[in-house]
């Protein structure tokens, strides 16, 4: 099974509200990415956007942190509203243990992203205490980029080791250019949510672009 998360990224911030509802009753999840301009050259936003969704919002939020020293902030997004957070091994480091064990403390489900750029391998170490992996298939920070097809391997490089280390409950979530086209090969290398902002948002019928990925 294959979750489905809308990123509100590519949604339409003078009508959030508005597009929440579109997809409330279609989504699995919210996918909220937050930016701060340090750890990726783009500013997105934070708190008060967050705990606004979470009002209206009908399906957990996942929030994705694309921010320097994450540590600091975990706490105030799950007060926030979130249901699972996670946070670039980029930022982190060696620290990304301790972090993925503070955000489950907080009864949210942790996970641990890296950007295409980073050998998948790094993260193995710290499979043992995630909830989830956030495999990037662009380069974080913007929305609309085209998704990078070796990806797919490295997909079923951290599915391999998952089952190699009998972690069946951590899910794979992929993140950049997804949507109808890419739903099939993502699936069959091993991701189990998917996260789409343009091929929803930008659809011409957000709902059908959300069960072409589910079906495909
Ligand atoms: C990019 C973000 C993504 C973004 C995906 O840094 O992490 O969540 O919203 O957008 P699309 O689906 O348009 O590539
Ligand atoms: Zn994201």
């Amino acid at each position: 099974m294959v979750l489905i998360a809308p990123s509100l990224l590519a949604a339409d911030f003078l009508h959030l509200e508005k597009d929440v509802e579109t997809v409330n009753s279609h989504a699995d999840i919210f996918h909220l990415d937050v930016m701060d301009g340090s750890f990726v050259p783009n500013i997105s936003f934070g708190f008060p956007v967050v705990s606004a969704v979470a009002e209206i919002a009908l399906k957990p939020l996942d929030v994705h942190l694309m921010i320097v020293n994450p540590e600091k902030y975990v706490e105030r997004f799950a007060k926030a509203g979130a249901s699972f957070i996670s946070f670039h091994y980029e930022a982190a480091g060696s620290a990304s243990g301790e972090l993925l064990s503070r955000i489950k403390s907080l009864g949210v489900k942790a996970g641990i992203a890296i950007n295409p750029d980073c050998p998948v391998e790094d993260i193995f170490p710290y499979l043992l205490q995630a909830d989830f992996v956030l495999i990037m298939s662009v380069f974080a920070g913007f929305g609309g980029q085209k998704f990078i097809p070796e990806s797919l391997e490295r997909i079923s490089k951290v599915k391999a080791e998952l089952e190699r280390m009998e972690l069946n409950d951590v899910a794979i979530e992929v993140d950049g250019g997804v949507g109808p086209a890419n739903a099939r090969a993502l699936k069959d290398a091993g991701a189990s949510m998917l996260v789409a902002g343009s091929s929803v948002f930008k659809a011409p019928d957000p709902a059908a672009a959300i069960k072409a990925m589910r079906e495909a």
